[in-house]
């Protein structure tokens, strides 16, 4: 009912499901998943068993990912290797969307999800399908979200983990849950292009499973994403949807959730995909502003504070430029300035996120500057991080003493809505006189 075919149309071999493949065997392009046969259920029916899947008390159906089984490639008896990952919120910003200029915005946040990013979304079914091949290794390059969701599925599934890391780049929440949950973290000199091609070459040559995004079953999960936001929407999707681009996974995974809940008639449109990237980190930027006629030119020295997305080289471009042609999106870039006071001012919606995922916000002010986007239409941004996975950023910004990594040297950042930490004396008048100022 399932094949992993080839993405490129002049190719386009198929394979079998338990072939251990990352890219295609014959021409080397990407992979996608891909139904030979529609499921047995109209939409409606789906509707219906979804919803009442959420008084289910199945593991399967605790899961935002697997209640939508009908559209993952595995027969209904398989081992589920799940930690109830998504049935993340969708929430009202209305602070955000005051300061994007629109009428309302909508944060969908993943990083609500058991290790804190969207990844977990991906890995459930990635580390499933490692299972389901006997593998006895998982392994990943990784800015640290990756790792930390992978380490926590593997100690799940009793699996051996590797994680490859940039040496000094990862912020230390990251690291400690990748150590915490057990996994091997090997520090490489170099970028996390440097890591991925590595993990790449020995995925090629040794018995371990790799499970970045170039995986495509990393996608299949993550898709499952378009299918729960839609269900929250009450199967209208909004007119735009706005997500950070780093390696480029989340936005194909979306893509292609929401072109297949068009095609199954469980939705009557696809929203416009719009992909933020931070200015020091941006080639699939770059390639939009060319609209795709010139090569694909990775950056060779990404830099950004927001270091989950510092990325020059991208696997899975092709699969996202599919999804914002497709849906006729955007992808611009952010500056380091920007991005900071965007994530302030989600955190003053009291929600938060990590530095990579307020690209989304100050992205979207961009795009309604511009007239990309018209005030009052529907939008949401995906958090793909939760707040905590980098403090060291939100004490330096509201401390005053963040800067940004330039080619040229480190530049200070305006905290433009600091709340500085006061020292007072111990003494109710000292207290009540600090507060005076309240605002
Ligand atoms: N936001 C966060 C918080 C991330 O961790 C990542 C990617 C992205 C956005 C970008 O998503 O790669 O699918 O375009 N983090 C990876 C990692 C690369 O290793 O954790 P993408």
């Amino acid at each position: 009912m399932f094949v992993q075919r080839c993405i490129k149309v002049e190719c386009g071999s198929e394979f079998d499901l338990d072939e251990r493949l990352y890219v295609c065997a014959r021409c080397g392009d990407l992979l996608d998943i891909e139904r030979t046969q529609s499921p047995d259920r109209e939409a409606e029916s789906l509707r219906v068993l979804w919803r009442e899947r959420l008084q289910s008390s199945d593991a399967r159906d605790r899961s935002g990912v697997w209640r939508f089984r009908e559209f993952l490639p595995f027969d209904d008896d398989v081992a589920v290797i799940s930690l109830a990952e998504g049935n993340t919120p969708l929430y009202d910003a209305p602070r955000s969307a005051d300061y994007c200029g629109l009428t309302a915005l909508k944060l969908k946040h993943q990083g609500n999800n058991p290790t804190g990013s969207f990844k977990d979304t991906g890995m459930t079914v990635a580390v499933t399908q490692a299972r389901r091949l006997g593998m006895r290794l998982v392994a990943c390059a990784s800015t640290g979200n990756t790792a930390a969701s992978l380490a926590a599925y593997a100690a799940r599934a009793q699996m051996l983990c590797a994680i490859l890391v940039p040496d000094g780049q990862v912020s230390e929440a990251k690291l400690a849950q990748a150590l915490d949950y057990g996994a091997k973290v090997l520090e490489i000199e170099g970028n996390f292009d440097s890591c991925m091609r590595v993990i790449q070459e020995l995925a090629e040559q040794s018995s371990l499973y790799l499970v970045n995004s170039i995986n495509p079953f990393r996608i299949e999960g993550q898709k499952t994403v378009a299918f729960e936001l839609a269900e929250q929407l009450r199967w209208e999707v909004p007119d735009h949807l706005v997500v950070p681009g780093g390696n480029l996974g989340n936005s194909s995974a979306f893509g292609k959730g929401f072109r297949e809940l068009l095609g199954h008639g469980l939705t009557r449109k696809q929203p416009r995909i719009s992909v933020i990237q931070a200015e020091g980190a941006a080639p699939f930027a770059r390639f939009f502003a060319e609209q795709g006629e010139a090569e694909f030119v990775a950056e060779k020295e990404p830099h950004t504070l927001a270091s989950a997305i510092k990325i020059g080289a991208p696997v899975s471009w092709k699969k996202a430029w599919r999804a914002v042609r497709e849906t006729d999106g955007r992808v611009i870039t952010v500056s380091e300035q920007k991005i900071a006071d965007a994530k302030a001012m989600i955190g003053r919606d009291g929600i938060g996120c990590e530095p990579a995922s307020a690209t989304t916000v100050a992205g979207i002010r961009k795009l309604v500057n511009d007239g990309f986007i018209r005030k009052d239409e529907s939008v949401v941004a995906v958090l793909t991080g939760h707040l905590l996975k980098d403090t060291d950023y939100v004490i330096r910004y509201h401390a005053q003493t963040l800067t940004a990594p330039e080619p040229a040297g480190a530049r200070p950042l305006r905290a433009t809505f600091a709340n500085s930490i006061i020292r007072v004396a111990p003494r109710p008048c000292a207290i009540e006189s600090a507060l005076k100022n309240l605002s």
